[in-house]
């Protein structure tokens, strides 16, 4: 029986057997509430600007959350990279880094670190994940190559094409529907790539899975899937590299989800995830816990020289790459504490508490909750605003202008393509994401973030959609500017 039929016999025979914290469905009154495993020896003031002064700042960044000032901000969920807090013994960490231009022990702790948890020899260090990606496409991959992944991350997608090949979404038809409780919405299309294998493999130079799965709402890999990916790349004789950003909270929801997997530990699945891969590429500005590093870890050692070869160019020596002695340390032990399962245990049920709530209060969110961010449905939120007005950077600005929440639009703002016609395609979904920074921020903000939400749900029909009227051609979310469009009764904040 495969995985996601086991879940779900599981889940209903079993539940008690399960280490799972409870979702909101199956909280009573004596569930005890969720407790965050840490306590607070460093506070960083925030503070929520008057109602006047948020417009007055949405104003001036022309409706780009991407603009403000972060002081402006109350609660950060722009994004849960390099953003979270460093425990106390990272910190110690720092000051054992040794900034030696070669032969750092701060290098030689940061590699047994990855070799350890990851099971590859081979690790070079970058300043973050994508420069991780760029070492990687400009070293395997030729102009007109196809790579598939379930869903590229943006910078991944821009670093392919910079390249002049081609970035191919294949994620499974499951997540097509943001309701489904499908545990494992994660995972590849195993036809399509077949499909994608059997006509154009020599065009292939890698396939690539992300766990999780951030486009598709942080949303669960399984472990089934990554083993058929493996079997497909081996039967067509292709590398298969995974994007291991989230790998923890990857192998923390197999681990509640996947009922084989109940009595592993999160480091032995994700051993055995990497076991199936022949390298990966990393920012350890998610789970590697550190506000800045990231690095690619393979098997091939001719592929790592080459690949040396290339960083030295770009980043920097190879015992170091992109990063400081104290990042590499700061990594590693990160590294080692981002598998504690009381950390993920609290980190899950922390962000499912809040998806749960908005669920059962009628408001639209991904299902089921992700590992790392909670994604509202803004197509299913404003039903009125087309997606040619982008309802995702409406809802977004009016959650800033309620609350002095940052978020970030996952839409057709961010991943809307244009065809060969020069006409504007829409993105899959139109999603808001609100990324939880890890270890930063308590249950009472999850708690405002609910009030805040409900406020916004409650007049939601007087929300407006935006028009951009300037922007890049690559990437442009990030430096769009928006006006507001009018309403047929009057004018409102942003006119
Ligand atoms: N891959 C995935 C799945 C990502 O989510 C990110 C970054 C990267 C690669 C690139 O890593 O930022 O260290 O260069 N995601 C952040 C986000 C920026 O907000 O989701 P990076």
């Amino acid at each position: 029986m495969r995985a996601g039929a086991l879940y779900v016999l599981w889940r209903i025979l079993a539940p008690a057997a399960s280490t799972y914290h409870p979702p909101m469905a199956n909280r009573t009154d004596r569930t005890p509430p969720i407790v965050e495993p840490f306590r607070i020896k460093c506070v960083e003031p925030i503070r929520l600007l008057p109602r006047h002064q948020r417009e007055q700042r949405l104003r001036e960044a022309d409706g780009n959350l991407f603009r403000l000032h972060s002081r402006d901000v109350l609660i950060d969920l722009l994004t849960d990279s390099g953003t979270g807090a460093m425990s106390s013994a990272q910190w110690a960490s720092v000051l054992e880094g040794d900034e030696s231009y070669a032969g750092s022990p701060s290098y030689h702790r940061f590699e047994r670190a990855v070799q350890d948890l990851f099971g590859f020899d081979q690790v070079i260090p970058t300043h973050q994940g994508r420069a991780a990606e760029h070492l990687l496409f400009q070293t395997l991959c030729e102009p007109g190559q196809i790579i598939p992944n379930t869903t590229h991350f943006d910078t991944t997608r821009a670093n392919i094409e910079d390249r002049g090949a081609v970035a191919l979404d294949l994620p499974h038809p499951q997540s097509a529907d943001t309701c489904s409780e499908h545990p494992f919405k994660g995972d590849m299309d195993l036809v399509a790539l077949e499909q994608l294998l059997e006509q154009d493999a020599a065009r292939v130079p890698l396939v690539m899975v992300t766990i999780t799965n951030n486009g598709a709402g942080g949303q669960a890999v399984s472990l089934d899937n990554l083993r058929a990916v493996r079997q497909l790349a081996d039967r067509f004789g292709i590398p298969f590299f995974i994007d291991a950003c989230r790998f923890a909270e990857n192998a923390w929801l197999l681990k509640q989800r996947d009922p084989s997997l109940a009595e592993r530990t999160v480091r032995e699945i994700a051993r055995e995830i990497f076991s199936l891969a022949d390298g990966c590429t990393m920012s350890a500005k998610k789970d590697g816990l550190a506000n800045i590093g990231g690095f690619l870890a393979l098997r091939d050692p001719e592929l790592a020289l080459q690949l040396r070869q290339r960083l030295v160019i770009t980043e920097g020596f190879p015992t170091y790459g992109g990063m400081s002695g104290r990042d590499l340390e700061a990594v590693a032990q990160g590294l080692v504490e981002v598998v504690e399962e009381d950390y993920l245990a609290y980190r899950q049920a922390s962000i499912a508490y809040v998806t749960d709530s908005l669920h059962e209060r009628g408001i639209p969110v991904v299902r089921p909750a992700g590992g790392h961010a909670i994604f509202l449905d803004a197509g299913r939120f404003l039903p009125h605003v087309p997606w040619q007005q982008f309802p995702g950077q409406a809802l977004a600005m009016e959650i800033y202008l309620e609350g002095g929440v940052r978020s970030c639009e996952i839409g057709s703002l961010m991943l809307g393509r244009t065809d060969d016609e020069g006409r504007e395609l829409p993105a899959a979904h139109e999603l808001v994401r609100l990324a939880i920074p890890r270890r930063t921020y308590t249950q009472s903000h999850m708690d405002y973030l609910i009030h805040v939400l409900e406020r916004i749900w409650d007049r939601r029909t007087e929300i407006r959609g935006v028009q951009i009227t300037e922007a890049p051609p690559v990437l442009r979310h990030f430096s769009a500017r928006f006006r507001r469009e009018p309403l047929a009764e009057g004018v409102g904040a942003l006119d």
